[in-house]
């Protein structure tokens, strides 16, 4: 079965071509990362408009080798994500359904970027630990099965990734600031600075960064503190309070593996740690930078494996979005 795949939930627009879910048989993505390097993160319209006008080259370098004929089914992001930006996937994939008379699978952008590890070969056991670290999420998931997920917890407020993009900004690194932190952290003592790890003491999965990053603030403001121990020091807690959640989860869940995916999860410091700390427990899956980001391939794989078409006019771009399947609204702001 091939899937023809798109993702514009943010400032990537991918389309992708998968056989029987794991075999990449085309992979465009273009971004507009560089577009909100002046702002210092993503101005929604702005990520919008470029969705717009990548929309068609990428689609047209992905269909390059294919035709109409050889595409069984059309997979979308519906969400969560960036109204503007999903639309724009959206609207594209109910055009070809409906011009080319192909079933449409609906996805949930969260759940997706949990099927790196099937992309890369492998098959994790049931159930797994879905740990998504982004730009725009933070939460916890179990896969019980395909199809079958359960939404244990998230962040409250600032997802890890936007910690990051703001820390950085706060100690003069442009964005996106995650791997720049991580650059500048490799020069800074992490015990330098004694950062609070927000919600470590409550027995759930709930998470809250806004406080971290308000302590970042305060230690950016004193000019006797130095650039790179402040970077460290926030590495470390974040890094600590995700292995106490993980635990927490492991004792809880008790899963049988572990896929830690989305843009954070790039993090070197972060990874070791992570390996370090669980992999004599369980399997862990972390997927490497490329399958990381977000991509279209990763939308075919989770629509292979949750085949699950809906009639054209029933399928809407919503940036609040979750499947039916992950039960819970994701995310609550305080
Ligand atoms: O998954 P992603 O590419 O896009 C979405 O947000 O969906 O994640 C982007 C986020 C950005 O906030 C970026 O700063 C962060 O991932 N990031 C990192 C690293 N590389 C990217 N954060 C920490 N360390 C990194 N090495
Ligand atoms: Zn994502």
């Amino acid at each position: 079965m091939r899937i023809l795949a798109i993702e514009t939930s943010c400032d990537e627009t991918s389309v992708a071509v998968v056989e029987n879910g794991t075999h990449i048989m085309a992979h465009e993505l273009a971004t507009s990362a560089p577009d909100h390097v002046k702002t210092g993160g993503i101005v929604p319209e702005v990520g919008a408009r470029q969705q717009i006008i990548a929309m068609i080259p990428t689609l047209e370098k992905a269909m390059h080798e294919h035709t109409p004929n050889d595409i069984d089914a059309i997979a979308v992001t519906v969400g969560p994500g960036l109204i503007g930006s999903l639309i724009v996937g959206v609207e594209t994939a109910k055009a070809l359904a409906a011009a080319w008379h192909k079933p449409l699978i609906p996805i949930d952008h969260v759940v997706a970027h949990l099927y790196a590890p099937w992309l890369e070969g492998n098959i994790p056991t049931f159930p797994a630990l879905g740990l998504i670290i982004s730009g725009g999420h933070s939460e916890f998931l179990l896969l019980h099965d395909h199809g079958d997920v359960e939404f244990l917890g998230g962040t409250r407020d600032d997802a890890i990734g936007e910690a990051f993009d703001k820390v950085a900004r706060l100690v003069g690194l442009p964005y996106p600031g995650g791997p720049e932190i991580e650059k500048l952290a490799k020069d800074g003592n992490p015990d330098a600075i004694p950062l609070p790890r927000p919600m470590t003491d409550t027995v759930s999965l709930e998470m809250s960064f806004s406080g971290l990053k308000n302590a970042v603030r305060l230690a950016a403001s004193d000019a006797a503190l130095d650039k790179a121990d402040i970077a460290a020091s926030f590495q470390k807690a974040v890094t600590d309070v995700l292995l106490r959640k993980i635990e927490y989860a492991l004792q809880t869940y008790a899963p049988t593996s572990l896929i830690v995916a989305g843009g954070v999860a790039a993090n070197t410091y972060l990874r070791e740690k992570i390996v370090k700390t669980f992999a004599d427990s369980l399997d862990v899956y972390i997927s490497p930078l490329s399958l990381s980001v977000d991509n279209a391939a990763m939308i075919a794989c989770c629509a292979y494996f949750n085949n699950q078409p809906m009639p054209i006019e029933e399928v809407v771009a919503d940036p609040n979005y979750h499947s039916r399947t992950v039960g819970t609204s994701r995310r609550k702001k305080v």
